[in-house]
């Protein structure tokens, strides 16, 4: 059977999106993704049973799960929260069959190394972001007494004493900052890391990390310092709002109009964002214990360029390209992190929309309309601006893969019906 129309996918597991909007109401905003996994990881720093609070029940904190435990420790999910309980022994190994699944896994590296001294993590290899390599990593850890290698498709990773130090990163990469701040914790005198990150989870894994007896200060700026300590115990941590949930709820607003209050999110965490969904017609403002977004007209074209936090999140861009697609004008979207980032233009030329990509711009010339079409998701974030196009289409789309929205939203056609949303999330049918 050709497959042409959206109805031709029953046999697959899919979201159906119908015109939407306005939407009207609240939507509670979970923990954030980006945050928990290093939480997670950062348990097997020391012995003992460890609490994480407001953890969204999404796939990629079950596939992390499953990591902890190959390396033999316990995890239980009790409602919202993880309880963790890292034994005195435990190994140093992940798989690929695990890596390939999360590429957040190598997060345990530099925990691993501060709590037993040696790691054994396979590559995760590359994904459809493009190239994502680790040698900022390996670089950090390096320069704190670990020896690395690669051999056989997986990272080798051992040390006798780690050493405190002043690290220049060559670039502020999230995932290198936080294996670094997790290694620092047990070495011996002072590692002052500069050109850091500055993202909220890392601020958050800080937070964490203090609470289990280390010393870090500056997480949040560019310089943090960790001063090693000789021991440390398990905490209890509630995990920070999820700021690219939050945003992804902003831009639906955007895209079908109305109005709606994000429960918990941080506004000072989404200002950038904030600012430009202002420059095209959303109104956003401070409300009690959130943000609320109106948005009553056909948005107007903007200039988006990503950029490393507190830049324009390069994890927001594609909702906004959704949006930007049936904006009144001409914008150019600039992706300056992840060179492959704008694989899913081609799911919205399907449906209709205008946008020519050239190296690591797009072109986006607004429609009125979208029409409704079966689109893949090719990865979380572009998998929910699928979702947020098919608000804003003529007609059915349906999303496929929808798998990839699993690993990072939680109940995300939940939320946007009880936003007044025509989207359903519907399983196999029709399998002979
Ligand atoms: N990079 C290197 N070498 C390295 C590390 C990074 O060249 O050793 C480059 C990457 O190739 C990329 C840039 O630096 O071009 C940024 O990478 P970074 O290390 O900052 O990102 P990450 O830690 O791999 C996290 C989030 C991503 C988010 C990015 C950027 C997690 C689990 N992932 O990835 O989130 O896009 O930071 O903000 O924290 C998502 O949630 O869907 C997601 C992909």
């Amino acid at each position: 059977m050709e497959r042409t129309h959206p109805e031709d996918f029953t046999d697959q597991e899919r979201i159906e999106v119908r015109p939407s909007g306005p939407l009207e109401g609240s939507v509670v905003i979970s923990g954030a993704k980006n945050s928990v996994l290093k939480l997670m990881a950062a348990c097997l720093l020391t012995e003992g049973t460890f609490t994480i609070r407001n953890v969204p029940d999404i796939e990629d904190v079950k596939v992390m799960g499953d990591v902890l435990r190959h390396i033999g420790v316990s995890v239980h999910r009790a409602d919202n929260a993880l309880v963790i309980q890292r034994p005195a022994l435990i190994t140093g190994e992940v798989p690929y069959a695990l890596t390939e699944q999360l590429r957040a896994s190598t997060a345990v590296l530099g925990s691993l190394l501060a709590g037993i001294g040696n790691a054994r993590v396979a590559l995760p290899g590359g994904d459809d972001f493009g190239h994502r390599p680790i040698d900022i990593h390996v670089a950090a850890l390096e320069a704190i007494g670990c020896r690395l290698k690669i051999s056989g498709g997986d990272i080798y990773a051992t040390v006798d004493n780690l050493v405190g130090n002043p690290v220049l990163l060559e670039y502020p990469s999230v995932g290198a900052t936080e294996n670094l701040m997790m290694a620092a914790t047990r070495a011996t005198g002072t590692t002052v890391i500069d050109n850091a990150a500055r993202e909220p989870e890392i601020a958050d894994l800080a937070v964490f990390l203090n609470q289990m007896g280390a010393k870090v200060s500056g997480a949040g700026t560019s310089t943090i310092c960790v001063e090693g300590v000789g021991e440390l115990h398990p905490a209890d941590h509630t995990v920070v709002a999820d700021r690219i949930e939050a945003a992804t709820y902003l831009a639906a607003v955007g895209v079908a109009g109305g109005e709606v209050t994000l429960e918990g999110a941080r506004g000072d965490h989404l200002a950038i964002f904030c600012r430009k969904l202002e420059e095209m017609g959303v109104r956003t403002a401070k409300a009690a214990n959130g943000i609320m977004a109106t948005a009553m007209n056909r948005l107007q074209a903007a200039d988006v360029s990503t950029l490393p936090y507190p830049g324009l999140p390069t994890d927001t861009k594609p909702l906004l390209v959704a949006i930007l697609s049936v904006a009144d004008g001409v914008s150019i979207v600039t992706e300056n992190l992840f060179s492959g980032r704008f694989r899913y233009v081609d799911e919205l030329l399907r449906m209709g929309a205008d946008i020519r990509t050239e190296g690591h711009h797009a072109v986006v010339r607004g429609v009125k309309r979208l029409s409704g079409a079966p689109v893949r998701a090719h990865d979380i974030r572009a998998g929910a601006a699928m979702v947020l196009a098919g608000m804003a289409a003529e007609g059915l789309t349906t999303v496929l893969d929808v798998h990839h929205i699993d690993r990072g939203y939680e109940n995300l056609v939940g939320k946007l019906g009880s936003l007044g949303a025509d989207v359903q999330r519907l399983g196999v049918l029709d399998v002979c």
